[in-house]
Parts: C-alpha cells; structure tokens; sequence
C-alpha cells in the first residue's frame, strides 16, 4: 500500500485531497476484503482509539466503536460536555495528553483549525471523523458502496443535490481521485466549497456547478443529497431555498435507468428527500450506511500500521 505519511510521523487521516489516488484505492480494497471477512485478523489487538466528539453521532460513534472491536481494540468516548474541552482547556493540550493514553485518535468537531491543531500536537494517527468543512470518512465509504453495486467509479457521473455542504466538498475531493464526473445542483448561496473545487479542477476533474436539479440529475450514475440543515451550520430560512432541491421520484426519473441513490444519513424525510426515493429500489443507503464500518477498518489499520 502506497504511504502518504513522511517518515517518523504519524499516518493522519484528515482528507480526501491530502492523499495520492493508490492510498485512497487501497483502503477502498481492504474495506472491501474486511466487509468480505478476508481482511487481517484481529491486527489491532490491544490498541485504544479515542473517539471525541464536539457533535453528535449515531452512525461514525458506532461504526467506528464495532470496528475498533472487530479488529480487536478498544475505544474511548469522549464528548465535549463531560471533558475539560467543554471547560476551555486546549485543543493542542488536549491532544498532547490523550497521545499519553491511546493510540489513535478520531475526532467530529465544527472547525477544520481544531481539526488540524488535533493533528500537528497529538503523536498518534488522527482521523476526522466531520467537521463543518468535510466528511471524508463518510464519501470513503460512499465509493465503496458505489462500486460494490456497479462496478468502478472512474468515467461515472455522480449529482450533488442539495446544500453545497461539508459532504459535497469531501466528494469534490473524491471526483479527482477516483475519477468521476461531478455535477453540483445547489441554489446560488450554497455553492460548495470554492477552495475544493479549485483542487480538484487543477487535478483535472470535471466538477460542474449548476443551479438546476434536473440539469444535474440527467443521465447521472448516482444522485446524493444530505440534510438542508447541518449541524450547528444554519437556521430554517434555507428550507425555502432548498425546497426546489428535493430528491423525489419525479427527479430521479431523469437520472441513468440503473443509477443509486445515496444519503449519509441521518435523513430529513419529506424535506431533502422524500420516502419513496430512501425507501425505493435504488436507494442505497443502508449498504451505505454499514460500509462506514468496514471502510473506517481499512483506515485505522492504515493509521496504526
Ligand atoms: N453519516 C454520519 O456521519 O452519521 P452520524 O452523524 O450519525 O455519525
Ligand atoms: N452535513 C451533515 C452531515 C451529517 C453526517 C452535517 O454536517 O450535519
């Protein structure tokens, strides 16, 4: 497996435009050797990750919490309220001590700055399980479930939905690695991140940013969308905004005959999208939502290698 990290550093995982395409493809593969029970047995025993959360999780919590199990570890669970992060100690003091106890460190908080200060003071692996500005985690397994239905993602034409949000700008990131066309449909103040789009352009990816939903779902391969309201991000004025946005069946009938459907979860039923797309036979999201775990296995047996 290809190694990004320099020498004597820990191996982060922060995102998706810090790696080279061989790396991310390897932890597609090994995701997709766990979830097939061929991947290394228990390569993991006796090592701790920490898991801190400055927001709040079902999916990355648990998947992360069983992986770590799996691979024959340990986690600890900390969130903001019931640790000193909550009483104004450091993000870097945080990072220095927790590196005394555990040997990994994953965490969700708002700023990408906490994010990286976590990683330039901890001395183990950190991995970034959301922040307001990416989700790369989250896209990781959306590729894996992507291509175990329809074969590779290279020369496909996904749509982004919606929120031009920190999920979009972690698929911006994944256009250029793995390949695909990228068509984002959002209303003009919520534009994805400008930064992530220049990255992957000068990478070569086609990434179209478009206002209009059908224009962007036309003949696509796969159509995402995610929740108008982030966390912590917004308040309800968006929804009007939006509302034009919603994936339904009358959208999706202008996407590819066989294209998926994919939401990361947790969905706002009847605003983002409606029952019968999340319900119906495209949708993807459950395989979507359990590949997290087999593709977080591949991660952090990458950072802990
Ligand atoms: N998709 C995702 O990250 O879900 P949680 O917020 O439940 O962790
Ligand atoms: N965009 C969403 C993703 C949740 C997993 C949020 O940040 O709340």
């Amino acid at each position: 497996m290809t190694v990004s990290a320099k020498p004597g550093l820990p191996r982060h995982f922060l995102d998706l435009d810090r790696f080279d395409p061989a790396t991310l493809r390897a932890l597609i593969d090994l995701g997709k050797a766990y979830k097939a029970g061929s991947g290394p047995q228990r390569p993991l025993a006796g090592k701790i990750l920490a898991m801190v959360f400055e927001k709040p999780s079902t999916r990355t919590r648990v998947s992360f919490e069983a992986g770590m199990k799996q691979l024959g570890g340990d986690v600890v669970a900390l969130t903001r309220g019931d640790t000193q992060l909550g009483r104004g100690e450091t993000i870097a003091d945080t990072a220095r001590v927790l590196s005394r106890f555990v040997n990994a460190i994953m965490i969700r908080t708002d700023s990408p700055g906490k994010l990286d200060d976590l990683a330039r003071y901890a001395t183990v692996p950190v991995i970034n399980g959301l922040t307001d500005e990416s989700h790369p985690c989250q896209v990781m397994a959306d590729v894996m479930t992507y291509e175990e239905h329809r074969g590779p993602l290279a020369g496909k034409v996904v749509a982004w939905v919606g929120d031009g949000n920190n999920v979009a700008a972690s698929w911006i990131h994944a256009s250029a690695q793995f390949g695909c066309t990228l068509r984002i449909a959002c209303p003009a103040p919520l534009t994805p991140s400008a930064k992530a789009v220049a990255w992957a352009r000068e990478r070569g990816s086609r990434v179209d940013l478009m206002t209009d939903p059908v224009a962007a779902v036309t003949g696509a391969d796969l159509v995402l969308t995610d929740t108008w309201l982030s966390m912590g991000c917004c308040d309800e004025s968006r929804i009007e905004l939006l509302a034009p946005y919603q994936v339904n069946e009358a959208l999706m009938a202008h996407a590819a005959a066989d294209a998926l459907f994919m939401h990361c979860l947790p969905a706002h039923r009847g605003e983002e999208v409606t029952d019968a797309v999340m319900d119906g036979p495209r949708s993807v999201v459950w395989d979507e939502a359990e590949n997290r775990m087999h593709v977080q296995k591949a991660i952090l047996t990458w950072c802990l290698s």
